[in-house]
């Protein structure tokens, strides 16, 4: 688990280590000091790796100087993390209301943010449009017809992207892959004429300036963002010689890979980039084409490898000749990507211990599922209860994708800031959980 390459390369975020209490510290934050103050399950964000990324992003794509960075929320949405990224320049890739109402919530305006998913309702569209959002990546038929009515309504003419499927297979989860032929997203290409004829001649009330792709997440190949470039300028090409228009924008998504364990090689940010501004610059040169504004928007790639999640060890179970469980304060309801698509991490006691003495054990999550295991089969240095176990690579689709499982709380967030844990999410209270419950 070492620390030599870029954010999201590493384990573990970046200044991580035993301190001389021999505790995990991360940014020179005792981890324990954390887990007494704000109580376990915690969910914890270094803001340093997490700019760190940010920053690196922006160097990767500052050869290409017409981009935009979105951030893509649904890896983590909070007021706090949104208020920093907006800080450092990027902007927003939202997928529901809910996503729109934190970023108005942090005061943040919507002019950076596009607005994606297969099927957003009226209600979030009026929404969106009512706080002036930049543009709505259109995703089918549907949408099309009833954003032109929305538009309409208000007097608005509203930029959009069409979202399409480029048809490229990434070697990835099959739930994380999106854009194969047989995806629930966008328009196939077989669709483009008949989608931009509709724009054209009927929807008055929308104005297309560019196509949007996004191929799968936790990708750890180059050469399919190569190709991905390459099917999005051809059909730009296709649509200027058939229609006449020359679209101005490409969004290339997200899905950069990350480190969750040492099987995990992920390309850096500076390769994917060079692949993808090289494909740009060639294919614009054969095709004859303005370069377009290019958007990318990552999510887990930007603020995993800052997230640490702690736990307390409680109970254990040993099965003789087969496995040693040890169970967490929290599990599938904190982090069900392990219990959705077999996600694996990794994880280190975090509290000092007086001998070496490692053990592979199986790290189970308190809910009422055999499903509910975080970590099968891992090394750990003598886990015992009440020690404080830190799980790494958890700032992506954890805190997202939480729930209230077995009305359990959704644990708090800390931001490790100048050597401190600052709150930014609050702990779950017991009268939330029953607020909306009308007997
Ligand atoms: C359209 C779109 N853009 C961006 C992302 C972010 O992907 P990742 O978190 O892998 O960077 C996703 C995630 O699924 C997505 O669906």
């Amino acid at each position: 688990m070492s620390n030599n390459n870029f954010v999201n390369q590493n384990i573990k975020p970046l200044n991580t280590k035993f301190n001389n209490k021999g505790n995990l510290e991360i940014s020179g934050c005792d981890l324990t000091d954390l887990a007494k103050e704000f109580k376990t399950p915690l969910y914890v964000m270094d803001k340093e790796t997490l700019l760190t990324m940010a920053n690196d992003y922006k160097k990767a794509f500052s050869a290409y100087p017409k981009t935009k960075m979105l951030f893509a929320s649904k890896a983590l949405m909070t007021s706090a993390i949104a208020k920093i990224l907006d800080e450092i320049g990027f902007g927003f890739d939202v997928v529901s209301i809910g996503e729109i109402y934190t970023l108005i919530n942090a005061g943040i305006k919507l002019d950076k943010v596009s607005f994606n998913g297969n099927n957003k309702s009226i209600e979030e569209l009026e929404y969106a449009l009512d706080n002036d959002i930049d543009h709505i990546s259109v995703d089918n038929f549907y949408e099309l017809k009833i954003l032109n009515e929305i538009a309409k309504g208000k007097n608005k003419i509203q930029k959009i992207h069409l979202r399409i499927t480029p048809g490229i297979e990434c070697h990835t989860h099959e739930y994380i892959q999106t854009g194969q032929l047989d995806s629930k997203f966008g328009f196939d290409l077989s669709m483009m004429n008949d989608a931009i004829e509709l724009i054209l001649n009927e929807y008055k009330n929308l104005k297309l300036i560019g196509l949007h792709a996004h191929i799968g997440s936790q990708i750890f190949e180059t050469e399919v963002y190569k190709d991905e470039a390459k099917i999005v300028l051809e059909e730009i090409k296709r649509i200027k010689d058939k229609f006449n228009i020359e679209l101005s924008e490409i969004n290339l998504g997200g899905g950069l890979g990350i480190t969750y364990t040492s099987n995990d090689n992920p390309p850096s940010v500076y390769e994917i980039a060079e692949v993808l501004i090289n494909s740009i610059n060639s294919n614009c040169e054969r095709l004859n084409l303005e370069k377009p504004t290019l958007y990318i928007e990552p999510g887990r790639s930007l603020v995993c490898s800052a997230g640490v999640s702690l736990y307390t060890i409680g109970s254990e179970k040993t099965i003789k000749g087969i496995r040693k469980y040890i169970a967490v304060d929290g599990g599938m309801a904190d982090n069900p990507r392990p219990s959705m698509y077999q996600a694996q991490y990794s994880a280190q006691i975090a509290n000092a211990k007086s001998e070496n003495k490692p053990e592979i054990v199986t790290i189970a999550g308190k809910f009422c599922e055999s499903g509910d295991i975080l970590i099968k089969d891992i090394e750990l240095n003598s886990p015992q209860s009440g020690d404080i176990l830190c799980v790494y690579d958890t700032g992506a689709y954890c805190y997202s994708m939480s729930s209230n499982y077995n009305r359990v709380l959704k644990p708090a967030m800390v931001l490790i800031e100048d050597g401190k844990g600052k709150l930014i999410v609050k702990r779950q209270t017991l009268e939330q959980l029953v607020q909306n419950d009308v007997i």
